[in-house]
């Protein structure tokens, strides 16, 4: 018999697999046309991901994560199957699905505090109701003393983090995340997963979260979701099964390397599956002048 305060994976996940499907996908299919020739991105994807769980979503450059993440978020139309929140057919973008993409910056021209702002006034919230519910999520990201200084003022770290609040702010039932930490140097990125991992401890999000790093996917997410290229196609899904809280650490334990070990080889064994793009890479004229020998 458990302990009460010892962690058990297979209870772990069960209660998560208990728990109500947020959002399902259904032989979800992407297909790009260019050129009158058609390619499958995403071939007939099958998944279900429970409400409150972190998802990390892994691949081979060009496997289809960020197709898979325009999808969820309602920007781009899909080719075949379904996809489905809380039952729902997705049409379109919708508050209830926050998106933090690395392309997806802030307003240039409003400040934090506006930028924040803008969801609850889109949603019809007064001013006074909104500037509340902004400095409400701009103190959780600790950027109070910010609040009236432009993106341009900020660094990389706090830009993403007036992302988060902007899309937490709406309150949305899950949060979309494709690599938004990719530009932030180590230091940075590790405050910024653990900040994430406190937010998503103590409120009602589900998180799908896109990610090259293996050790951030490891560290965040409940499963992971690897993705094969040509055309993306779910390879595996994997239970992480440490224990919650946790910190940096646990980077260094036997369990942690066998599952990255795990992970690594199934994105890696991947060399016939890349990206067809990266296949032929034109060798590079030499430019210099200055010297024959370096
Ligand atoms: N709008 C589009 N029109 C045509 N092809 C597209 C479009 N968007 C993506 N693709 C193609 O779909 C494939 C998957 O792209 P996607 O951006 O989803 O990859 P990714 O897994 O996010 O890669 P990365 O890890 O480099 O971000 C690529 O080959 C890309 O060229
Ligand atoms: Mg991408």
């Amino acid at each position: 018999m458990n302990h009460s305060n010892e962690y058990d994976a297979k209870e772990y996940f069960q209660k998560i697999y208990e728990r109500p499907v947020i959002l399902e996908a259904k032989q979800l299919s992407q297909v790009f046309k260019h050129d009158k020739i058609e390619r499958t991105v995403l071939n007939k994807i099958d998944l279900k991901i429970h409400k409150r769980e972190f998802i990390c979503v892994i691949g081979p450059s060009g496997c289809g994560k960020s197709t898979f993440s325009r999808v969820v978020a309602g920007l781009d139309p899909y080719h075949s199957g379904e996809i489905l929140v809380d039952g729902e057919k997705i049409t379109g973008p919708s508050p209830e699905r926050g998106m933090v993409f690395q392309g997806y910056t802030l307003f240039p021209w409003k400040t934090v505090k506006e930028n924040v702002m803008f969801g609850p006034l889109m949603k019809g919230a007064s001013n006074a109701l909104a500037e509340a519910n902004a400095r409400e999520w701009i103190n959780i990201i600790g950027l109070e003393k910010y609040e009236n200084q432009y993106p341009h003022q900020l660094s990389g770290g706090m830009k993403q983090r007036v992302a988060i609040a902007r899309a937490l702010v709406n309150e949305p039932k899950i949060l979309l995340m494709d690599e938004p930490f990719g530009a932030l140097d180590p230091h940075t990125r590790q405050k910024m997963q653990k900040h994430l991992m406190d937010l998503w401890q103590n409120i009602d999000i589900t998180i799908i979260f896109v990610t090259h790093d293996m050790d951030e996917a490891i560290l965040l997410a409940d499963r992971i979701v690897a993705l094969k290229a040509n055309p993306g196609e779910i390879k595996e899904i994997i239970e992480v099964d440490l224990p919650r809280p946790r910190n940096f650490d646990l980077i260094q334990t036997a369990e942690f390397k066998r599952l990255k070990e795990h992970v690594n080889h199934l994105v890696h064994a991947q060399e016939d599956e890349l990206d067809p793009a990266l296949e032929d890479l034109p060798k590079i004229p030499r430019m210099t002048q200055i010297s024959a020998n370096k």
